[in-house]
């Protein structure tokens, strides 16, 4: 099974393919988390990401797509993928056409997590990561156990300042890859407001039929 799961900031992107990658077996490839990675490694790449990433801001396309490149090689990819938060321009998704091409491989769906800018924005400043698990939090809509609540952290970007900035970039760089992907009849809407169980069985319809 090879997948994208595209949608705005806080859609349930990353809550969804948790679920996802268990039920299918495949590797979650999420550039977000890669690059939040680089940058706590401090890495060089990882630098020029903080300044990005901090405003809100897509990192240049040549960065992601190299990154992508290398992570599709390794040997867990070959069996599928689950890629979160890329491909996020025309110029990413034509690049990712190209290196599935030449390995003459097929995408089976582009999963469209629909939620309205309103809630968004409640999602991403309520939203904790645990840094040792990677499990995804929210302090109302899914609490953590007080036992590890201490741990948790905040994203830098998860202020309301920077998650306009995200949504003014997915509206105006990353929407426009839907037509793209529709015209290839892979695009699966799904409504993404509801409970997480609720939305993981709304992808797993879609998906499996
Ligand atoms: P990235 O990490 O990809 O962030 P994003 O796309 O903004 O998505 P999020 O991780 O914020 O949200 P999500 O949809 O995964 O939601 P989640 O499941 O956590 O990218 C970050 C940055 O990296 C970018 O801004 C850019 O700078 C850079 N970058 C990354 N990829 C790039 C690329 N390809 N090109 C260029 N730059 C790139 O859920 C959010 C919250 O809502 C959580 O608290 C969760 O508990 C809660 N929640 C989830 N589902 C539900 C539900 N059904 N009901 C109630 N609450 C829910």
């Amino acid at each position: 099974m090879r997948l994208i799961f595209i949608g705005p900031p806080g859609a349930g992107k990353g809550t969804q393919a948790a679920r996802i990658v268990d039920h299918f077996n495949i590797p979650h490839v999420s550039t977000g988390d890669m690059l939040r990675a680089a940058v706590k490694a401090g890495t060089d790449m990882g630098k020029v990401a903080d300044g990005y990433m901090k405003k809100g801001a897509l990192l240049p396309d040549e960065v992601v797509v190299g990154i992508v490149r290398e992570r599709l090689q390794q040997d867990d990819a070959q069996r599928g993928v689950l890629l979160d938060g890329f491909p996020r321009t025309l110029g990413q998704a034509m690049a990712l056409d190209g290196m599935l091409a030449a390995e003459e491989i097929a995408l089976d769906a582009v999963v469209l997590l629909e939620v309205p800018d309103e809630l968004i924005v409640r999602r991403i400043v309520g939203r904790r990561s645990d840094p040792d698990t990677g499990a995804i939090y929210h302090l109302e809509f899914s609490p953590p156990p007080a036992e590890i609540a201490g741990r948790l952290v905040h994203r830098k970007d998860d202020t309301e300042e920077a998650v306009r900035t995200r949504l003014d970039a997915y509206h105006a760089q990353t929407a426009p890859i839907i037509p793209f992907y529709e015209a290839k009849g892979l695009v699966k809407r799904v409504d993404g407001v509801g409970k997480p169980d609720e939305v993981a069985g709304r992808v797993l319809g879609v998906l499996e039929g």
